[in-house]
């Protein structure tokens, strides 16, 4: 046989030929962290190094590479964020650990039990004396997840199902952003490390993803738990990756930490996850004694509100891992961490009428009229009731007693009638064939949910899209609300969002409780909104279909210019990161609606023409800086630093930003260092970025300023 026919030979022979060169390899690994160490910085951090175009060339290089040579893709690759494909189902596996719930406690009596069980459970082991030091985070509304990582790389993630047993979702999984498909750091990593915690969608991606499926005539999701499980357990990944998910950790599974870093408290374990690349829960707080941990309890509660996820309590944990050990399991739930549940937020009120109103893109609403109730500290009077379908769904009655919750919004829902209390004669509710604004026929699709008024100079819809234009979801003009606006669109003299930005003193006297002071704030509060207006918020302020502040922000970047992006056709609009054929054509038929053009053009006349915010320049110099990369945002320092403070505001100040002295709504990112204090838990509360030291001197770095080194 000619020596060239044996297979070992042959394969030996085709690897060295068609295999991917030692430089292709490389280029790939090299991508392959270049794209994570951007997304984690872009999704985790919210702060962005490159533009959304530079990153989407490296993603079609690694693409490309990928294609050419199959065994580049690893499962942990960055373009298997992106699935295509439609599972046929949900496989089943054992948790190596079972995953347990919690006890829950409903008031400071019942922890206090709780904390006395504990302690006897403790004695009764006849060691010293318990440790009664708890780490306390809010306990998240969503859905349990256990993600498994072998060597620092994403092998598989588990839903939590009955705690034994949990449905595969890996692909899922690995469409969420905030998810490490590497952990982050140099290592050495577990060989073996169960993440476990929390998928949820933050309220405001909720209301947008409700808002949307109403428009399209899909189903509303009663809340974001329920919309956070429908999405994971979505099989089709292109709808998995449209709905943001956020995963948040609290703890692990199997682990086996290397003994030379070991990890002793709950505190610890929190921030190696944290360096690990994970979100952890906002606000974790290590609390001394049991009374403090109610303390904990009741502030939380008091912020639930206010909170840009649901939460449905606080949970406290022993924070010494040993003890925990030590005190093990029931049957059901630990010993070492139980769960302060806060009471309900549903009651139940009596409907006695249903409205329609409007909204800015047409679509009526049903509102339940309800007889006020209180309802987590608040009085409800009035209630959503999504759609035609959804009343006729909960067959719900003029008349019943409803129960109404409040979930994922401050917007209360009804989630059906009470039926044994219905009065006889409750009427059936017919929903109105004409728009109650203009009295125009009004429309519903074959296939959709929503009746719309499709009447372009219907007044309800124009007073909405301009309120929304004014509010902080667009421009966020200060001092002009919705009584404004409904004066001057009755009135005739604002018919477009354009139109406030002509307003002279003259028009404003004319209104309702003016004087000339409030007049010459509006006029400047205007002036001061078109001069400091963006290209992304503009855009948000348009109500674009489908356009929410990400796809803003992807496309305030890429274009520019508001002309630049009317021109788009649809096939650059696809070209663009996470904009999908849907969200191409709205946009497209948006700029192709003649009367939206001639608002460009008022736009422009008025002088309100935004351009694109600027790419992060790569600027070398240590000079205080009007742009930079940092252009146009505050920061504010806390906690230790490893470099001096004074050197860090520097290096802030050079990348363009404001330093602040405290925590306000206004601050856009707190680096934090060893030990921060209070203004962490309130930058959490508003939602204000957190980033660490080190990344924060990464991403200075990687926008190309001069960091001196040892700094971190
Ligand atoms: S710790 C041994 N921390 O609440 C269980 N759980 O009924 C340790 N949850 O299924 C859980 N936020 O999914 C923990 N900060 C948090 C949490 C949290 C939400 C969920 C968890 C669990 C359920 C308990």
């Amino acid at each position: 046989m000619p020596k060239q026919d044996s297979p070992t030979e042959m394969q030996e022979h085709s690897s060295r030929v068609v295999g991917p060169s030692a430089e292709d390899r490389a280029r790939a690994d090299w991508l392959a962290a270049e794209l994570e160490k951007h997304n984690h910085l872009y999704h985790t951090l919210d702060l962005p190094v490159i533009s959304d175009a530079q990153y989407d060339a490296l993603f079609r290089e690694l693409v490309r590479l990928e294609e050419l040579w199959p065994e580049l893709r690893s499962p942990q690759s960055p373009t298997q964020r992106v699935g295509g494909k439609l599972l046929s189902g949900l496989a089943k596996k054992d948790h190596s650990r079972q995953m347990y719930g919690l006890d829950n406690v409903f008031s400071v009596e019942e922890w206090r039990d709780f904390v006395e069980r504990m302690r006897r459970a403790w004695d009764a082991s006849g060691s010293v004396a318990l440790p009664l030091t708890f780490w306390c985070e809010p306990k998240l509304d969503g859905l349990a997840l256990e993600i498994v990582y072998v060597d620092g790389l994403l092998q598989e993630a588990l839903t939590r199902g009955d705690g034994i047993t949990g449905e595969v979702v890996t692909d899922a999984v690995r469409t969420i952003r905030t998810v490490p498909l590497r952990l982050r750091g140099e290592g050495p990593f577990p060989a073996r490390l169960e993440v476990r915690g929390e998928v949820v969608m933050y309220k405001k991606d909720f209301h947008d993803l409700n808002a949307r499926q109403q428009e399209l005539g899909a189903k509303v999701f009663a809340n974001p738990r329920n919309a956070a499980a429908g999405t994971l357990r979505q099989l089709d990944m292109t709808v998995t990756q449209s709905r943001p998910l956020r995963f948040f950790a609290y703890g692990v599974g199997e682990c086996r930490w290397s003994p030379a870093v070991p990890c002793l408290s709950c505190g610890e374990l929190m921030a190696r996850l944290g360096a690990y690349g994970f979100l952890t829960p906002p606000h974790g707080r290590l609390c001394p004694d049991p009374e403090s941990v109610a303390e904990y309890a009741e502030q939380v509660r008091a912020e639930q509100d206010a909170f840009f996820m649901e939460i449905d309590g606080a949970v406290a944990k022993l924070d010494n891992l040993d003890a925990q050990e030590a005190l093990g399991f029931t049957a059901r739930s630990p010993r070492f961490a139980v769960a302060f549940k806060f009471p309900s937020r549903q009651a139940t009120t009596v409907l006695s009428a249903i409205e329609v109103q409007v909204g800015r893109t047409g679509v009526l609403t049903p509102v339940a009229v309800l007889e006020p109730v209180a309802l987590g500290g608040v009085m409800v009077s009035r209630a959503t009731l999504h759609n035609e379908d959804e009343i006729r769904a909960m067959d719900i009655r003029i008349g019943d007693t409803v129960i109404v919750q409040r979930a994922g919004d401050v917007i209360p829902a009804v989630v059906g009638p009470v039926m044994e209390l219905r009065p006889p004669g409750a009427q059936e509710y017919v929903f109105p064939r004409s728009c109650p604004a203009c009295s125009q026929p009004v429309y519903r699709e074959e296939g959709q949910a929503a009746w719309r008024c499709e009447n372009v100079a219907c007044p309800a819809i124009r007073l909405r899209a301009i309120t929304h234009f004014v509010s902080r979801e667009g421009l966020n003009i200060q001092g002009i609300g919705q009584r404004w606006v409904e004066q001057l669109v009755a009135g005739g003299r604002v018919a477009s969002p354009a139109d406030l930005f002509a307003l002279r003193m003259e028009d404003l006297e004319k209104l309702d409780r003016m004087g000339e002071v409030l007049a010459r704030k509006f006029l400047d509060n205007l002036e001061t909104a078109r001069q400091s207006a963006t290209l992304h918020r503009l855009l948000c302020g348009l109500g674009i279909r489908h356009v929410g502040r990400e796809t803003a922000r992807t496309l305030s970047r890429s274009f520019g210019d508001l002309a630049a992006l009317a021109e788009a056709d649809t096939q650059s609009l696809l070209a663009l990161p996470d904009i999908g054929p849907e969200v191409a054509a709205s946009i497209h038929n948006f700029f192709a609606t003649p009367a939206n053009r001639r608002l460009l053009e008022q736009f422009r006349s008025v002088g309100l023409w935004p351009k694109g915010e600027s790419v992060a320049a790569p600027s070398a110099a240590l000079s205080p800086a009007v742009q930079g990369p940092l252009a146009g945002k505050a920061v504010l320092f806390t906690g230790t630093l490893r470099m001096p403070r004074t050197l860090a505001q520097e290096l802030a100040e050079a990348a363009g930003a404001l330093v602040l002295g405290s925590v306000s709504k206004k601050l856009d990112y707190l680096v934090v260092g060893e030990k921060p204090g209070s203004k962490l838990a309130k930058a959490q509360a508003l939602n204000v970025s957190i980033v660490q030291e080190e990344d924060f001197v990464d991403f200075l770095r990687l926008s190309g300023l001069t960091v001196p080194p040892g700094t971190a």
